[in-house]
């Protein structure tokens, strides 16, 4: 196939061929010679490494109102919580002690957390663990907010861009946010020296072949040191509760697809693709991922970080449990690592 041949070879692909290259997903021929090449592709900058990340949901309030997501602002249902940065660095403490050495903070965005307030949080953490990294996960914020938070500590963004297509992000989102304000936090993040994350949920409603090929248009442009991905998996409080769920097998695709595109990314196996089927965080990691962002969050308020139905957060998938994970891991072949697991400067 035309399209693979060429991915492989580092050319750079058109807007069709792009599409043919997401559509090619059902064709077991094309997945396997890509698979062989993202695997070959991530040996190389990471060896069987896999990178771990404690994942802080430290607040499910948020002022926006994303119609797929079940924390939006509209759920009237969703039982509400935040997090006292005491209970943020007795998580940070646990993580330490289990080999954690990246700290996600990832919230709603809630207003309750002014720049002064986040600004301490981050203080205190790099204080407590100077040899951790922090990584911010709290939405869109002005340049003047994200320069305070990274010199106060912060290492590293994710802000999923979530469709890089106009008329998309509009079916997906409220009038009052704008993909351009979306793209510009994530050229202002990057501007600012943070190690930038970007991405896109896998079959959101009304999503198209076409929608996936603007995604990888956008992701080649902003060329971000990570990328989320992850099935869409519907919210029984929104809007799209009956909309399908996302395909696990054109997650895994894609998750190939980037690997080879983006040969040092740092990829997730993401917590919605272990929540779609069972082995499919190992599925990931085969598929070219190198990341797993196991939940550190005290376990009386996981429930309620409910982004979608059935969000996995009691089992093997917890910080708790990073003795399993890292037995199923060991088993294909890979190995957890107790590291920073910086984006690789070289
Ligand atoms: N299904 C899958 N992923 C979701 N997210 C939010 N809602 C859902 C859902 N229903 C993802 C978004 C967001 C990230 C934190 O979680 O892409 O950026």
């Amino acid at each position: 196939m035309q399209e693979a041949e060429k991915l492989i070879s580092g050319e750079k692909l058109t807007h069709g061929e792009y599409v043919r290259l997401v559509e090619s997903y059902r064709d077991a021929g094309v997945r396997e010679t890509l698979e062989k090449e993202a695997v070959h592709i991530r040996s190389m900058h990471y060896g069987r490494h896999v990178f771990i990340r404690g994942l802080i949901e430290f607040t499910n309030y948020c002022r926006n109102g994303c119609f797929y997501c079940g924390i939006n602002a509209s759920c009237k249902n969703t039982k509400r919580y935040r997090l006292t940065k005491e209970e943020i660095l007795k998580c940070c403490s646990n993580g330490y002690e289990l080999g954690f050495r990246t700290f996600v903070l990832q919230g709603g965005e809630d207003l309750y957390f002014t720049d002064d307030i986040i600004v301490d949080i981050i203080s205190s953490i790099k204080n407590d663990f100077p040899d951790c990294a922090i990584t911010l996960s709290i939405g869109e914020r002005d340049y003047a907010s994200y320069e305070k938070l990274k010199k106060a500590g912060a290492d590293r963004y994710l802000l999923r861009h979530e469709t890089a297509d106009e008329k998309h992000y509009k079916l997906l989102h409220p009038s009052g946010m704008s993909l351009s304000n979306r793209k510009r936090c994530l050229y202002d993040l990057k501007e600012l020296g943070y190690q930038v994350g970007a991405g896109f949920m896998v079959g959101s409603p009304k999503q198209t072949s076409d929608n996936i090929a603007s995604d990888l248009e956008f992701l080649s442009e902003l060329n971000p040191h990570m990328i989320g991905i992850g099935p869409f998996i519907p919210h029984h409080d929104t809007r799209f509760a009956n909309e399908k769920q996302g395909c696990v097998e054109l997650t895994l695709h894609l998750l190939t697809i980037l690997r080879i595109m983006f040969p040092k990314v740092l990829l997730p196996a993401t917590t919605a693709l272990g929540t779609a089927q069972h082995d499919g965080r190992e599925r990931g990691i085969l598929a070219g991922a190198n990341v797993v962002m196991p939940n550190l969050s005290p376990e009386k308020h996981r429930q309620d970080y409910s982004l979608y139905n059935n969000k996995i957060c009691t089992g093997d998938e917890t910080a708790e449990c990073i003795e399993n994970l890292r037995v199923k891991f060991k088993n294909i072949g890979y190995e957890i690592v107790c590291d920073r697991g910086d984006y690789p400067t070289d």
